[in-house]
This record gives C-alpha cells, sequence and structure tokens, in this order.
C-alpha cells in the first residue's frame, strides 16, 4: 500500500504550535526590508494600517516605529500573545476572511508572508480590499534560495536536505514545496496592479545557525516528525555542514492589487 503523506499541520492549529519558537526561527524583519516597505506604504497613502496575520508582530513593531498607525488580526492567539509581550498593541484575534471592520476603516490592508497560507485566497483578498481605502498590499518572498525548487535543491539547502533525510528514514511527509514557489504562483493566478520591489539581499550564515532553527521545528511540515528520526537527521546535517558557511539570495516585493482581483487566471 502506499504510505499516506502526513497532512501539513494547517494555518492557525500549526501557529498555535509554532508560537513560542517563531520569532527565534525566523529572526527579526531587516533594517532595508522594513524601511523599503515604510515607505512603500507611505507614498502610497496609507497611515492606517490593517495588518493581517500580525502574528508576533515581526512587521507591525517596525512598521510602528516607522510611523505608520498599525492594527493587527491574526487567527491565532499564542501568535497575538507573543507579539503583546513584544509590545505590540492594537491587536485581535480573528480570520482573514471574515474581518470585523466596517467598509474602508483602513488606509490599506498588509499581508505579510500569509498569502501561501490561505486556503481561500480569492476570498480573503476581496474581504481585505472591502475594509480598505487604497487597496490591499501583500510582503511576497520572489525569491529565497536557503529553500530552493523542489526539482533542483541546491546542495546546501538545508531545508530540502532534511527533508530528504527525514523520508529515508521513514518518516511520511507531504513533499517539500518551498513557500515562496507557492507565492509566485499565487501572483501568476491574481496578477497585482503592482509589484513594487522592497529588498534584495545576499547573506552568508553559519550553517550550524539554519541547522539549530530546524531543529527548533517553526515550521508546518516539521510539527508532528516524532523525535528519533529527527534527532538522526538533525545529527546528519550538523556532521556534514558544521563548520560550513550558506551564501544565498533574498528578493522581497510588495504586491499592490488596487481593485479586488476579480477571479484567479489559471
Ligand atoms: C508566517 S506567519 C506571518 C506573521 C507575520 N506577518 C510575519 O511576517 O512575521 C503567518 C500568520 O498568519 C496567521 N494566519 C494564517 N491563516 C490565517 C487566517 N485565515 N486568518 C488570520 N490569520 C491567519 C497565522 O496564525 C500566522 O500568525
Amino acid at each position: 500500500m502506499e504510505p499516506v503523506a502526513r497532512p501539513i499541520p494547517s494555518g492557525a492549529t500549526a501557529f498555535d504550535r509554532i508560537a513560542p519558537v517563531y520569532d527565534r526561527t525566523r529572526g527579526p524583519l531587516d533594517e532595508a526590508t522594513g524601511v523599503s516597505l515604510a515607505a512603500a506604504l507611505s507614498t502610497r497613502g496609507v497611515q492606517r494600517l490593517l495588518e493581517i496575520g500580525v502574528g508576533t508582530g515581526r512587521i507591525a513593531g517596525p512598521l510602528t516605529a516607522r510611523g505608520l498607525r498599525v492594527t493587527g488580526i491574526d487567527a491565532s492567539r499564542p501568535m497575538l500573545t507573543a507579539a503583546r509581550l513584544k509590545g505590540v498593541d492594537r491587536l485581535l484575534v480573528g480570520t482573514a476572511y471574515r474581518l470585523p471592520f466596517r467598509s474602508h476603516s483602513f488606509d490599506g490592508v498588509l499581508m505579510a508572508h500569509v498569502l501561501h497560507l490561505l486556503e481561500e485566497t480569492s476570498a480573503a483578498l476581496n474581504e481585505a480590499s472591502r475594509v480598505s481605502r487604497n487597496g490591499v498590499f501583500a510582503l511576497v518572498t520572489l525569491r529565497d534560495d536557503r529553500a530552493g525548487d523542489d526539482g533542483s535543491p541546491r546542495e546546501d539547502d538545508l531545508r530540502s536536505l532534511l527533508h530528504a533525510l527525514l523520508v529515508a528514514e521513514g518518516v511520511e511527509l507531504s513533499p517539500f514545496r518551498p513557500p515562496w514557489r507557492k507565492e509566485s504562483e499565487l501572483l501568476a493566478q491574481f496578477p497585482p496592479t503592482e509589484l513594487v520591489p522592497i529588498s534584495d539581499r545576499t547573506l552568508t550564515e553559519p550553517a550550524e545557525r539554519r541547522i539549530a532553527t530546524l531543529e527548533l521545528r517553526g515550521y508546518r511540515n516539521l510539527l508532528d516528525v516524532p523525535p528519533e528520526p529527527m534527532a538522526r537527521a538533525i545529527a546528519e546535517l550538523r556532521s556534514k555542514f558544521r563548520d560550513r558557511t550558506i551564501t544565498s539570495r533574498r528578493i522581497y516585493a510588495l504586491a499592490h492589487w488596487k481593485v479586488p482581483p476579480a477571479r484567479p487566471h489559471h
């Protein structure tokens, strides 16, 4: 019998579990992205902003520090608790599909690293558009070659390698698809009015930092992996990559839909 792939825990339930390690596994928003994102929103008339999927306030915090008035909504209470502990306020629990606000309440609505998680992209974009005066924005990753294409992974793509090691250990996992691939596909399906470049960075980091991040299981597909195969796979990565550094490029852009996208392009 074919093994049944373990389903990836979905949306908010998964983030309830990821919340304690989220900030340690993502790191703070880098300065260049924060400056550029705040400027792109401000020059498009956005001062009062709603961030959907605000999470731990990783984006809302720096935007608030740069003068935007941010309200955050998220389906995961533990993610919001982490945001509150960092001093981010104006937060509420709720879903992207039904926003508890009157029409046109905000200058703009932002989703940051959320688009790829939505089961009903079209419905969420339409609902976001309803409460906004200047359309919907999404901070998206156009490229992150730490996690390359599943078709041709880099030799040092540790997330894909961990996935392959776990499958070799007999762990039933759904095929790994880098989130940025999914986001790129969504942009093709729902073409934005404009795609504003935000940042393009090439970073070199110790492989050990990346391995420690994976070990914390801050990603949905790792949440339910049993401890023993996980420990063996992580040990294998450490033995191969311990003293190495990894150089990779990350490109962020701000998608802007001035009017709600009617229906997906296929
Ligand atoms: C990857 S995190 C991004 C958090 C933050 N925007 C950032 O960039 O660090 C995705 C967040 O979206 C939230 N989320 C996922 N689906 C959602 C939905 N349908 N409605 C509201 N929030 C949702 C999750 O709970 C999680 O906190």
